[in-house]
């Protein structure tokens, strides 16, 4: 025990430097943004049995079924429809018509199958609609002749700068009990227009053989949302099913026959990059995993294709992709640092808005940084602040059978803004060409609660700081 005058000096000292330190401000000074108190254990997800209620197969002999709709052309008039059939071909005819008109049209699809190891598909149908009436809600009817289904989406708002439009974010879904939870909040979810999809849809390959089982019980489990809102579809790693060992060596078979997106329409050559415009935003899709590096086709079309944006026209530049650039887990560490290397220049010319990325499985955001100033021999390799770079949004927790990513890089980056391994769905709202609401909700919250937020400035028309801390 010490005098009391020594202990009183202590008391002092002690109390002294916690009110330097609370004066400071040493959380965000020595770290970036927030990592959220949020503690969860780092187990597996589980995946829904294959008797699963979501899973139910659609009653009726030769039932269309794994219905899902995405945007069929570049401006969003079109729409491309795909189902399976399972018993044989069917029809593959859609007939369309506008809610509350009687005439009745009808398109021919195509049907194609894919054999994968010992499991042979059913017919998988696609079908593309053209020259619909924006804003206008159409009901569909497929498995004319056996079991007709009928569904209905809404075609988005014409193209313009000040036109609201909502989309939902959802990343690395898989098909595990989490997953289901995710959805269905997403569903719960009033606003989401269109899904945006970041990557990594059924983890059919973590099965014994890839079983492409799991791909036919993912698409029947998010029929109930993609067979009347388009999703809007990313390649990631799970969609390779590459397996020399089990001799399928081409990669991404059942996804290029599963899903197909309108890459011609933006005179892409591949179905892995591609963009399309919707109501006031263009959104850029690229390929994390295709080969993206000097004179190879996606660069020569991703060079071309930034400076097509018109921003007065769709002023929100969005670009989705499967591997994060920015990224402060010890998951995927860095994996996407290639690519940033080759094209973050870019995104910071043309002032791109906003980045989502999936791939690990948590959720993080950044401050506006570019990392672009390196040159080899300058040492200037750290982020830095630019009001010109995108916001870079990870939101790869859907909720796979793989589990949450906990383990994140200490401290915390500077240009983290916040992070936090849960999972959950991400909305954009846009208002107008020069404001957009973000939000960010966990499953474990009614839909109603906002876990992350920011107002996001139109880098274009209303290029303010959005930050909430000050950051230099
Ligand atoms: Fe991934």
């Amino acid at each position: 025990m010490g005098s009391p005058v020594v202990m009183g000096l202590m008391k002092l000292i002690v109390f002294g430097v916690l009110g330097l330190l609370v004066f400071l401000d040493v959380p965000s000074f020595c770290n970036g943004g927030s990592t959220s108190s949020f503690i969860r254990k780092d187990e597996k997800a589980v995946d829904l049995p294959l008797d699963s209620d979501v899973f139910r197969v659609p009653p009726g002999y030769n039932a269309p079924q794994q219905v899902h709709i995405t945007q069929g052309d570049h401006v969003g008039k079109g729409v491309i429809i795909s189902w399976v059939t399972m018993d044989e071909p069917g029809s593959n005819m859609v007939l369309y018509w506008r809610s509350k008109s009687k005439q009745k049209f009808q398109k021919k699809g195509t049907v194609t199958s894919y054999k994968f190891y010992n499991y042979t598909s059913g017919y998988i149908h696609h079908c593309t609609i053209k020259h619909l009436e924006y804003d206008t809600l159409y009901f569909y009817e497929v498995g004319i002749g056996h079991t007709p289904r009928q569904f209905w989406f809404r075609t988005p708002p014409s193209i313009g700068p000040d036109v609201p439009y909502t989309f939902g974010l959802i990343g690395d879904l898989g098909q595990s009990f989490d997953s289901n939870w995710t959805l269905s909040h997403y569903e719960s979810n009033p606003n989401g227009q269109t899904v945006l999809f970041v990557g990594d849809l059924s983890y059919a390959d973590t099965y014994p053989f890839h079983d492409n089982v799991r791909w036919d019980t993912w698409g029947r489990f998010v029929e109930r949302s993609a067979a009347y809102q388009p999703w809007i579809w990313t390649a990631g790693n799970h969609e390779i099913d590459f397996d020399p060992e089990i001799g399928e060596t081409v990669p991404f078979k059942p996804y290029t026959h599963r899903y197909h997106v309108p890459y011609k329409a933006s005179e892409s050559t591949s179905p892995f990059w591609y963009s399309i415009k919707r109501a006031s935003a263009y959104i850029i899709v690229l390929a994390s995993y295709s080969a993206y590096g000097k004179y190879t086709p996606q660069y020569f079309w991703l060079e071309s294709e930034l400076p097509k944006v018109n921003r007065s026209e769709t002023p929100w530049l969005i670009v989705l992709m499967h591997s994060p650039w920015y990224n402060s887990y010890n998951y995927h560490y860095m994996e996407g640092e290639t690519m940033r290397v080759m094209y973050e220049a870019w995104f910071v010319k043309y002032k791109v808005d906003v980045v989502f990325a999936g791939h690990v499985h948590a959720y993080e955001r950044s401050e506006r940084v570019s990392n672009i100033a390196y040159n080899i021999v300058n040492a200037k390799c750290s982020p830095v602040p630019d009001e010109s770079a995108p916001v870079y949004i990870t939101i790869g927790d859907g909720g796979n059978l793989e589990g949450l990513a906990t383990n994140m890089t200490e401290p915390q980056p500077h240009y983290s803004a916040y992070r936090e391994a849960s999972f959950g769905h991400a909305i954009f709202y846009i208002k107008n060409r020069t404001h957009a609401y973000y939000s960010w909700h966990r499953n474990q919250d009614g839909d109603a609660v906002v876990a992350d937020s920011m107002w996001f400035y139109n880098r274009y028309w209303n290029p303010l700081n959005e930050s909430t801390k000050s950051y230099s």
